[in-house]
């Protein structure tokens, strides 16, 4: 039995365009639906408003000026050793508008300029093609996701930053956490999409998310016309679900809380809608009506690995009086389990269980794209920063998915721990909630110098990458 991780296994950090490079109207980037999104509190909405308005403070306008500060920041990965960095690609800085007919080459530039910078250090690119984050226009003019139109847009901007980028990315994302657009109450972040009165939020639901599934399935075919090379995922929120108790009915409850993430995987890997989308159609009472076609499409364009988030695990019961935490994803409260500031239980244990069910039921390789805990981090007086706490969190997972590999066999290609330098949180706007290895001084209102410092973690980190995860 193998007793390590194997050499090659991918070390890294992740990011997002919109959490961290800010620019928002530099060198002809477009409008996004991140940049209309003011900042909150945890339990709170975000304010989503139809433009710019003066006084609001959006946090993504500024982000931690990635945009500006790349080449610091990715010496900085380097100094931990980083094998690779996971990021996204702008929709927004590629085709402003999302339906322009030419690219906007400035935007082309920028990442060509990052993928360089990273090749200095060879430090392998993962890169997403949309995460949370797409042109206001396309909401605007054709109501986002609901519209097919969406689909042959997306696949253009596929199609040009896989011809662009050929030569310098392996590794691509299609849709970040696909599934969490029909969690979600109000999927703006993902899709895009708040609900009408109007309409039939169940059927918009599964459309939405049908447009999604295609426009993925088209662009990782083109992806492999264009580089055969290429190692294109797909990437779930993994959310896992216990169930309360031994009752057979909670288990029950339990597993059909986790359809939507198989029945998304089960698409993208498999190419066709399984019975657990069947189940689900039933469960939210909405239809589902494919074009000809389609089938095909999405048998034609399945998934290289499986990349997934996982932060936390709640359970299910048919009892409806357990208390409820969580985010976009909620559940009921595991007595057994700590809980962070902003109510995410901490359960290390079930990212073990989780590589275990994904890989039973594929059999493809796995990617820890995103995993953390989002904290309160203090700058003493001499301004180190003491995140035991952050330490703790990520030993405990790196040993549970060491014992997936090691103990059950699960192939695992790497593990990229959510925003490796501080960003925006994406449910509050926050800055205040931090992940990074990285301390950047910036805070809830925007005020801040921006500089960039090393907590704890990072020296922490810099020896599981050099001890290839036997240091913890
Ligand atoms: C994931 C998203 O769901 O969770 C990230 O892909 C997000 O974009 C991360 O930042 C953590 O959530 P939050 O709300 O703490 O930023």
């Amino acid at each position: 039995m193998a007793k390590r991780l194997a050499e090659g296994f991918l070390w890294g950090g992740a990011t997002a365009a919109n959490q961290c490079e800010g620019a928002y109207h530099e060198d002809g980037k477009g409008l996004s639906i991140a940049d209309v999104e003011m900042g909150s509190r945890a339990g709170v909405r975000r304010e989503i408003h139809d433009d710019i308005y003066p006084d609001a403070y959006y946090p993504s306008h500024v982000g931690v000026d990635f945009y500006h500060h790349y080449k610091e920041d990715i010496k900085l990965f380097a100094e931990m050793g980083f094998k690779c960095y996971r990021m996204s690609i702008a929709w927004t800085r590629i085709f402003p508008n999302g339906d322009d007919e030419l690219p906007n080459e400035a935007g082309l530039a920028f990442y060509d300029d990052v993928f360089d910078e990273l090749k200095k250090y060879g430090i392998e690119p993962v890169v997403t093609l949309h995460h949370y984050e797409m042109p206001l226009n396309l909401v605007k003019k054709y109501g986002s996701w609901r519209s097919r139109k969406l689909v042959d847009f997306a696949v253009r901007y596929a199609k040009v930053v896989f011809e662009r980028y050929k030569d310098k990315v392996k590794y691509w994302i299609t849709f970040n956490e696909i599934n969490a657009a029909v969690i979600s109450p109000r999927p703006w972040h993902q899709a895009g999409v708040v609900y009408q009165e109007d309409e039939n939020v169940a059927d918009v639901k599964l459309l939405i998310g049908h447009h999604q599934l295609l426009a993925s399935a088209l662009s990782v075919k083109a992806g492999h016309e264009i580089n055969p090379d290429f190692q294109i995922g797909c990437m779930l929120i993994f959310h896992l679900s216990y169930a309360m108790t031994c009752r057979p009915e909670d288990q029950i409850v339990s597993r059909e809380k986790m359809l939507p993430q198989f029945y998304f995987g089960d698409v993208q890997v498999r190419g066709y809608y399984s019975n657990s989308f069947k189940r689900y159609e039933d469960m939210v009472g909405g239809k589902l009506t494919m074009e000809p076609g389609d089938a095909e499409i999405l048998q034609e364009g399945k998934v290289d690995f499986i990349s997934f988030s996982y932060y936390f695990s709640t359970v299910e019961s048919t009892d409806p009086t357990i208390e409820t935490v969580g985010n976009v994803a909620k559940g009921g409260r595991n007595p057994y389990l700590n809980i962070t500031k902003w109510g995410w239980q901490i359960d290390p244990i079930g990212l073990r269980t989780a590589l275990n069910q994904l890989y039973d039921r594929y059999q493809l390789p796995l990617f820890i794209v995103e995993n953390g805990m989002g904290e309160l981090d203090t700058v003493e007086d001499d301004g180190s920063i003491h995140d035991e706490y952050r330490i703790k969190y990520l030993q405990d997972h790196i040993s549970a998915l060491k014992d997936a590999v090691i103990i059950d066999h699960v192939d695992l290609m790497g593990y990229c721990p959510w925003g490796c330098i501080d960003l925006v949180s994406a449910g509050t706007g926050e800055m205040k909630k931090r992940y990074g290895f990285i301390y950047v001084d910036k805070d809830d209102k925007g005020d801040g110098t921006l500089k960039r410092s090393r907590k704890d973690s990072f020296y922490w980190y810099k020896k599981v990458i050099a001890t290839n995860g036997e240091h913890l």
